[in-house]
């Protein structure tokens, strides 16, 4: 009881994903200098901590702290985030002959979808560095999450989305009290339109893996699955793709529970990466071949990131975990969305129906076997896109 009450974070300094150089984690980073890379959290190796400890600790992404790294509990924001069930998936399994087929329900969270975690972390990082305002380039998502931790921490924030983003996800940012600036184009626009104001005003910029604290709150989902499941990992594990994020948290989660001593004698995942065809550059990275014609906007809209900042990392994690990248049709994506949510009462983003699309997919290429124990993380819940279902 009394670590629990004074647990205090392992983090122990940040280092760039490329070339290994370390980089100060007492002050503001953003990404790699030396390699124009992603910069990763590093946590110390000889401290000791027994999942035991674990064991009635607080129902949110927050039970991890050692392995999050927030300083000091003060600057914490936290709307409830994470611990999100992980629900077996009946009917449909067994229509398509699945004998361990399982969802965790991203879409549970405080902003409806998964990007609540990294907010979450993220927003209380620039708190403790007295960070005043923060702008996001963002496809939908991750812009409402950031206005709302922003709110919840009465700081300013400033979000950049695509003109054609759906309407809800542009209320969601104007609810929460942000400055909402829409833009012609993808989230790359966005990126460049939040580089500038970052300048300007010196305001965080939040944009994805070009800072290092959304990765942390993302991968919780990793130790989740890990601590719900009992500690038996799945087989596969399929992630609706877009900058990479929740894959290589996911990852990166496994590799420092590893360390822990908490996997012992685990075979990992194989790390699946679902794209839309209409925006499919990390299945063509994954699979060797860069296709520079397949950037254009998809319905499932986290997934439309035409360049992956992670890219590297995405490509490692499915190579490492011997996984897959597939990409999936638009009208295949919205329909398994919706056919999902009708046969088991669980709120489906597009993003999440194509996790589904996409393994039955390779199932009918052979790479993955309808025994095998599968997870799919269904990354949103389907509010903000009903009219893509209407
Ligand atoms: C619902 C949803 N799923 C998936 C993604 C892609 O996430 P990542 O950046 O972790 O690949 C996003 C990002 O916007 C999203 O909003
Ligand atoms: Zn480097």
């Amino acid at each position: 009881m009394e670590s629990a009450l004074h647990a205090h974070s392992f983090a122990s300094d940040l280092s760039c994903s490329k070339c290994g150089e370390q980089f100060e984690i007492g002050n503001p980073q953003y990404f790699s200098t030396c390699c124009d890379k992603p910069l990763v959290v590093n946590y110390s190796k000889e401290i000791q901590l027994d999942k035991r400890e674990l064991i009635g600790r607080e129902n949110s992404m927050w039970r991890y702290t050692e392995m999050l790294p927030l300083m000091n509990e003060k600057n914490k924001v936290s709307l409830g985030e994470g611990m999100t069930p992980i629900l077996p998936i009946q009917s449909y399994a067994r229509k398509y002959g699945f004998d361990q087929l399982f969802v965790k329900d991203e879409g549970l969270n405080p902003t409806g979808s998964f990007k609540s975690r990294g907010m979450s972390m993220a927003v209380s990082k620039a708190k403790e560095f007295g960070v005043k305002e923060c702008v996001v380039p963002t496809a939908g998502n991750a812009g409402g999450a950031m206005s709302a931790y922003c709110a919840a921490a009465g700081m300013k924030s400033t979000v950049i989305m695509p003109r054609h983003t759906p309407k809800p996800f542009q209320e969601e940012c104007r609810l929460f009290g942000s400055e909402l600036i829409l833009v012609d184009g993808l989230i790359d626009r966005c990126g460049e339109l939040a580089a500038s104001i970052q300048k300007e005003t010196g305001a965080f910029n939040m944009s994805t893996l070009k800072e290092p604290y959304r990765l942390e709150g993302k991968k919780t989902i990793g130790y989740e699955i890990a601590e719900q499941m009992n500690w038996e990992l799945p087989d596969v594990i399929v992630y609706p793709t877009g900058g990479g994020t929740g894959l290589i948290g996911i990852w990166k989660a496994f590799h420092e529970m590893m360390t822990l001593g908490w996997l012992k004698n685990q075979r990992l995942p194989r790390m699946v990466v679902v794209q839309s065809l209409n925006c499919s550059p990390m299945v063509h990275f994954v699979n060797g071949n860069e296709n520079h014609e397949s950037y254009g906007e998809s319905k499932a809209n986290g997934l439309a990131v035409p360049k992956a900042f992670g890219k590297d990392l995405i490509k490692n994690v499915v190579h490492e975990s011997k996984g897959s990248a597939i990409a999936v049709s638009e009208d295949n994506i919205l329909k398994t969305a919706q056919e999902l949510s009708r046969s088991e009462g669980i709120s489906f983003s597009p993003e999440g129906g194509a996790t589904m699309a996409g393994l039955l997919e390779l199932v009918a290429l052979g790479e993955v076997s309808k025994s095998e124990k599968i997870l799919l993380i269904n990354t949103g819940n389907a509010s903000k896109y009903m009219d893509h279902f209407l």
